[in-house]
């Protein structure tokens, strides 16, 4: 399998601009919020959005110009709610470095976050098309109701996978779908053609969340930036945890584990839960469903013409299927 750098590089050069006009886009006169949002910027990230856009653009009409309006804003919003998600799950670390919040505090990070957010919307004017704004806005809505469902179902050991998947569609999977439509649709690409790439996007996204979701049982620090077991930590139960608590032997003490974390406030070894889990058929059967999702991303390029994106986009599906970062 590939790694992201090696698909990357046929972009590299676009990637690269897209990576200057970010660091334009962020630049304010108040040294505190250049400060701040530079950080994150700075800390790097995979760059997943941006390239979705660059890459479903090129079924269209290809113009960098038109297409950095696309891709900086949906990193920007991106970066956004990263900085607010840190809040929320009260994380230290994220890309390898302090989050803005630990750095920084809460405060300042709800601000950097609607300072990264406006700067979004500031260079998406420039795409003339209302429907753009419309489609953006509605995601980002999206995004929010996604979060609010994740605190409502902290520690919820009754939620179903359903509750799950329609999560995971709301806070991840929209922006990446996307991703894919609107660097479609600012490269006038067929309606028809643009539809298809949200599907791929919807359904790369979902296989994305559940990796993450893996990687947060499974990683290392290492890998994953910031320790595992964040997300039982702060009640967040992921599918391999749902998928594991079917198993007859094991739903006892999953939820004596789970009541405990709940009771100390996630101020405890969370070891044990994560070796119950790692253990269990949640992680296969996770797998299983994430694998499932690549398949349908990888169909629904069916019908698109043959082009070297269309390869790209393959090879990305591949690489999310089993990413280890
Ligand atoms: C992290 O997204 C949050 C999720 C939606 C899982 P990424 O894994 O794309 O984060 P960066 O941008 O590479 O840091
Ligand atoms: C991030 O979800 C979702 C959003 C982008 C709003 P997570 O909480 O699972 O992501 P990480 O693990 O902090 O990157
Ligand atoms: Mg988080
Ligand atoms: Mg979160």
């Amino acid at each position: 399998m590939k790694n992201l750098l090696d698909i990357y590089s046929r972009k590299k050069k676009d990637v690269a601009a897209i990576e200057r006009e970010l660091e334009e886009s962020v630049y304010s006169n108040n040294a505190m919020l250049k400060e701040t949002s530079l950080h994150l910027l700075k800390a790097g990230g995979k760059r997943i959005r941006p390239v979705f856009v660059l890459l479903a653009g090129e079924f269209g009409t290809y113009k960098l110009e038109t297409m950095k309006h696309i891709a900086v804003p949906l990193e920007l919003i991106h970066m956004a709610t990263l900085v607010h998600d840190d809040v929320i799950d009260d994380a230290d670390t994220r890309r390898g470095q302090l989050t803005v919040r630990s750095k920084w505090d809460n405060r300042i990070a709800m601000y950097t976050g609607d300072y990264i957010f406006a700067k979004a919307l500031g260079v998406v004017t420039k795409i003339a098309n209302p429907a753009v704004h419309q489609i953006m806005s509605k995601a980002i809505v999206e995004v929010c109701i996604g979060e609010m469902e994740q605190i409502r179902f902290f520690f919820h050991t009754e939620q179903t996978i359903r509750d799950y998947l329609l999560r995971i569609k709301r806070k991840t999977a929209l922006l990446i779908a996307i991703s894919c439509q609107l660097g479609a649709m600012a490269a006038e690409a067929p309606d028809s053609v643009s539809s298809k790439l949200y599907d791929f996007g919807y359904n790369v996204g979902m296989a994305f969340q559940i990796r993450d979701d893996l990687l947060d049982i499974c990683g290392t620090e290492k890998q994953i930036g910031k320790p595992p077991g964040s997300d039982v930590k702060q009640g967040n139960i992921t599918i391999p945890v749902l998928f594991a608590l079917q198993e007859p032997q094991l739903k006892a003490t999953i939820l004596n584990e789970l009541s405990r974390i709940e009771q100390l406030d996630g101020q405890t070894d969370v070891n044990h839960f994560l070796e119950i889990i790692r253990s269990s058929e949640g992680v296969t059967k996770a797998e299983a469903l994430s694998q499932k999702y690549i398949d349908k991303a990888i169909h629904a390029l069916d019908t698109l013409p043959e082009i070297r994106a269309k390869k790209d986009l393959i090879e990305i599906a591949h690489f999310i299927g089993n990413r280890t970062y």
